[in-house]
């Protein structure tokens, strides 16, 4: 749960890292097993060839992905994963004879990386304006972050029928220019906006009657972090891929993955000319040691019931957060799984974030890694956080907070 500053103090992780040590740091099996692979076999390629550790993994994550979800294609990183979910879509669309369905709908507040796929179908004014038009024929669903669901407490009452942009959307281009919409089921980069109740649903049905692939990219909310190994699972509504990272790993190689639907795979692959089915891919996807790690990884959250315990300590988490709605200077507290946002009033007459900065630097020096993404205190701490530490976070946070200007 901890990282040790160059001096010698620990720093208490509530962030995961970046969102992605699930199984808390140099977790001895992912070590071993990385170690181990290093020295069997370093590299082997993936372009008309295979790797039996690739295959076990995949058939690994597929026995643990939602039902019907039969293939993984690896990736080496989240952003990778999401723009190889939208050429997967692309291509599926033109093997069904939908090839006028180019279009790619993401959401405003949405992350999906930095890559140009991501970045296009992101909704950050700040990733985009530097980098002109991105990809052509994308638009944005409106986001989910309304004021009337401040302070609410997991899926927040109000905004399903924010869903509905997308029959406008349908109405405007017209369903058939449409190959996907991508979400993130919670957003956890524009400062945890966990979906509306009935929100993901109603998604779900529209894209469905309108021959549009959903993708929930699940790169923070994959493997626990929502008590199950997706949060399709937790919120019983299944897309038809799903995109993964960070913790597939236990972030200790970068690896990616995209779980695919049996139906979008067999469309692609069975209506390919001879040769290569969908000529996009990488020369480390499925690197072995990202595999040694992923596998060493699953069995850990298998053997040590870490889903099970982060589902355990959601409803202590949840009262530990929310408990901070009345600490100085907090506007809204959201939460999610074991993930909170925390927000601020911004300062009055500085910049935006200013204060949340300030709070992240004071937290650091006093010992506690949090992050920070606009006026919001994000927390993601790995899945093993007792209901003890939980407290001696929030703590920390309040405290800080008592004392900032
Ligand atoms: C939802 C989501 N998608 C994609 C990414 C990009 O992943 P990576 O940084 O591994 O490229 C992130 C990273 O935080 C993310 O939160």
């Amino acid at each position: 749960m901890y990282y040790e500053k160059p001096n010698g103090e620990r720093v208490f992780d509530g962030t995961g890292g970046l969102w992605c040590v699930n199984a808390g740091h140099c977790h001895p099996r992912v070590v071993e097993a990385i170690a181990r692979q290093a020295g069997e076999m370093d590299f082997a390629p993936t372009f008309q060839l295979g790797h039996p550790l690739a295959f076990e993994l995949a058939s690994r994550l597929v026995s643990e992905m939602p039902a019907g979800f039969e293939q993984i294609f690896f990736t080496n990183s989240g952003s990778e994963a999401v723009d190889s979910a939208l050429k997967i879509a692309l291509a599926y669309q033109r093997a069904i004879g939908q090839g006028g369905r180019t279009r790619l709908i993401g959401r405003e507040r949405g992350y999906h990386g930095t890559n140009f796929g991501g970045t296009a179908v992101g909704g950050i004014v700040g990733n985009r304006r530097a980098f002109g038009a991105l990809l052509a024929g994308v638009d944005h669903l409106p986001h989910t972050h309304l004021p009337a669901n401040v302070h609410a407490r997991g899926r927040p009452p109000h905004g399903a029928e924010l869903a509905d942009a997308l029959e406008r959307m349908i109405g405007l281009h017209g369903a058939d220019t449409i190959a996907a919409v991508i979400v993130e089921p919670v957003a956890g980069s524009t400062g945890v906006l966990p979906p509306p109740a009935g929100y993901l649903e109603r998604l779900r049905e529209i894209t469905a009657a309108n021959g549009i692939l959903l993708i929930f990219d699940e790169v923070i909310t994959g493997f626990g972090r929502m008590g199950t190994t997706t949060a399709a699972e937790a919120y019983g509504v299944t897309p038809d891929m799903i995109t993964l990272a960070k913790a597939i790993t236990n972030a200790a190689v970068p690896m990616g993955a995209v779980s695919v639907a049996g139906h979008v795979h067999d469309a692609v692959v069975d209506n390919s000319a001879p040769g290569i089915e969908l000529a996009t891919g990488y020369t480390y996807s499925g690197h072995p040691l990202a595999c040694a790690a992923a596998l060493a990884t699953l069995d850990v959250y298998r053997d040590e019931g870490i889903y099970a315990h982060a589902a355990a300590m959601m409803p202590a988490w949840a009262d530990a957060v929310h408990g901070l709605a009345d600490a100085r200077h907090v506007v809204d507290v959201r939460s999610a799984g074991i993930i909170a946002g925390i927000e601020l009033a911004p300062r009055e007459g500085a910049a935006p974030g200013a204060r949340a900065m300030t709070a992240f630097h004071k937290l650091f020096d006093s010992g506690t890694l949090v992050r920070v993404t606009g006026e919001t205190i994000a927390l993601s701490p790995p899945l093993v956080i007792s209901e003890e530490e939980t407290h001696t976070l929030v703590g920390a946070i309040r405290g800080v907070l008592a004392e900032l200007d």
